[in-house]
């Protein structure tokens, strides 16, 4: 595996490749949902890069980027253990400079739920990709549906602005319990790894009532609050698959999303039906 950190670099290396390249970026702290990502990757694709960059822009003032788990050794060892190609590791100076140019996240899309709470943060997220995906020019970049909103605006940036690289989503990996594994799981106290099941329980309980033919929204959403209680929550919504919201589910096209707070830290998880 050959580790790169300069971005200038990294594009002179693949420029005169002639295969399909599979990109998976990451903030680094990998669990096995980024490794589901990566095997997906190698599945499709002749050669895979991943980055791993906890880049500073996507977290608001306050927020936990100091503090974020950080294994830059452990990283590099489950990358090459999964077969990764080029792992490249750039530092924030190799990637931002001042007066820098970026992306606006949407007015509505990119402001709501994960955006109403962190605005900003999207503008962070999206301005990244941009940059990765401009230096690594994939064939394919991988994006865990755990992170939804992400996925959707970051579909919408390749298609509004015109890009070639196709964006492959992919499921979720939960712990036996049901937890969707994440790097903040690493901020839970084993009471609040507890707690924290009521998120997926609260969203089998929706796809047990959808099961059931009760489709409506307000009924289903009364029901997963019930189940949350008394955890914080910051959002839960049924949407179909634009992100707008729907009085009932539609079968195929609705994703039901939920985001609260455990202890210190927040926790997102959805399901797509
Ligand atoms: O999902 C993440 O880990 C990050 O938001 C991403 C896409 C790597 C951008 O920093």
């Amino acid at each position: 595996m050959k580790i790169i950190s300069n971005p200038f670099e990294l594009k002179e290396y693949l420029k005169n490749k002639n295969e399909t390249v599979g990109f998976v970026p990451t903030m680094g702290a990998l669990h096995e949902g980024h490794i589901s990502l990566i095997k997906k990757a190698k599945e499709q694709n002749e050669l895979v890069v991943v980055s791993v960059f906890l880049n500073p822009t996507q977290f608001l003032k306050g927020e936990d980027l100091d503090t974020y788990p950080k294994k830059d050794e452990a990283d590099k060892h489950i990358c090459k253990l999964s077969g990764v190609d080029i792992l490249f590791f750039p530092k924030a100076e190799d990637i931002y400079g001042d007066d820098e140019v970026t992306i606006n996240a949407p007015k509505v899309r990119g402001f709501v739920l994960e955006g109403n709470s962190r605005p900003s943060h999207f503008n962070g997220v999206l301005t990244v990709v941009m940059k990765l995906l401009n230096i690594v020019n994939p064939t394919r970049a991988y994006f865990g549906k755990k992170d939804a909103q992400q996925l959707n605006l970051i579909s919408l940036m390749v298609k509004q602005l015109f890009m070639s690289v196709e964006i492959v989503a992919v499921d979720t990996v939960r712990e036996s319990g049901g937890l969707a594994l994440s790097s903040r799981n690493a901020y839970l106290s084993v009471h609040e790894r507890q707690e924290a099941l009521k998120i997926s329980a609260s969203l089998h309980s929706a796809s047990m009532m959808v099961s059931k033919k009760i489709l409506d929204s307000k009924e289903i959403v009364k029901k997963m609050r019930e189940i949350l209680s008394p955890l914080e929550i910051f959002y839960v919504e049924v949407l179909n698959r634009d992100f707008e919201q729907i009085s009932h589910v539609e079968i195929g096209n609705t994703v039901i999303l939920v985001e609260v707070k455990v202890g210190t830290t927040r926790l997102l998880d959805n399901i797509w039906l």
